[in-house]
């Protein structure tokens, strides 16, 4: 059995599967997402996901394709057509099908839904075996990345130049020299005082349902501020790890080539890799 994507109603055969080419999802990148993993044939922190995806559809005024009942179902009938245990779900919503002009459409368009899953592997058990590199760029995108939009132009072009580095992700500072995120990842440091440091939620962000869930794992072992950062402070940073339903905890052990730390996973990055493969089993 060939790959199944869920497209407004219809299972269909992924090489089939397709959207109107006036689909303003495809012609302005008008529409949200939602990329959740799946594991033991699970979604992971669903909740957190899903009120992410009623929030952005609010906030672009998209009204819901489906209750969320509905969408719940369509994303277990998904993972079980591809027969996904392991892997990530992908659900996409645009503002639907019209005749190109930049305003909404005057007349009521139905939204445009798709669901997809794929295979992807579980994480390793080791924190240094999912250790990577990251490079640091200036932050190009709009001034909303609360939500959770489909306009990723500016976070793919980060992401190829950190390709194109051989590092795993691109993490992105404003024009103050503030860190605000990866590019598909919430970013954490240890400063030099051994204090666990992740950005306040704000417009410049994504409020990363991974960082929410990591969150209510911190106990008061670890020393935490939510409190943004600079370039300079984290290249002074004794840990650094980014957090995403597919980064999981993901330890970064170069920065711009050079060793961060003592180019391994920290104390706190390995323990907080560890809390999280333990809460994504529980979630
Ligand atoms: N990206 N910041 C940005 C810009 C992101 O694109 C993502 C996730 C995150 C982390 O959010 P979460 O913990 O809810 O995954 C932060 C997904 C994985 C993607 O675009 O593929």
């Amino acid at each position: 059995m060939g790959a199944v994507a869920y497209v407004n109603g219809r299972y269909l055969a992924l090489r089939q599967a397709s959207v109107n080419i006036e689909d303003r999802g495809f012609q302005f990148g008008d529409g949200i997402y939602e990329v959740v993993y799946v594991q033991d044939g699970r979604p992971v922190d669903a909740a957190l996901h899903m009120a992410r995806l009623q929030r952005s559809l609010r906030e672009i005024a998209i009204l819901p394709p489906l209750a969320p009942n509905a969408l719940e179902q369509v994303i277990r009938e998904v993972l079980r057509r591809n027969r996904v245990s392991t892997g990530l779900v992908y659900i996409q919503v645009s503002r639907g099908v019209a005749p190109r002009q930049h305003a909404f459409p005057v007349s009521l368009v139905r939204p445009s839904l798709v669901v997809t899953a794929r295979h992807i592997p579980a994480p390793p058990r080791d924190a240094a075996a999912w250790a990577g590199s990251a490079i640091t760029l200036p932050d190009q995108r709009w001034a909303r990345c609360d939500i959770k939009s489909t306009n990723l132009l500016a976070n793919v072009l980060a992401k190829q130049a950190a390709r194109e580095e051989g590092a795993y992700e691109a993490i992105l500072y404003d024009s103050a020299q503030t860190i605000t995120e990866g590019a598909s990842s919430s970013v954490w440091m240890v400063d030099e005082h051994g204090t666990l440091r992740t950005r306040r939620l704000g417009p410049e962000i994504l409020p990363g349902c991974t960082r929410a869930a990591l969150l209510e794992e911190l106990g008061s072992d670890i020393a935490f501020a939510e409190s943004a950062f600079t370039l300079a402070e984290l290249r002074r940073a004794r840990e650094i790890f980014v957090t995403s339903a597919t980064s999981f905890v993901k330890p970064i052990t170069r920065l711009d080539g050079a060793p961060v730390g003592n180019g391994g996973p920290g104390l706190v990055t390995t323990a907080l890799f560890d809390r999280y493969l333990r809460h994504m089993r529980m979630a």
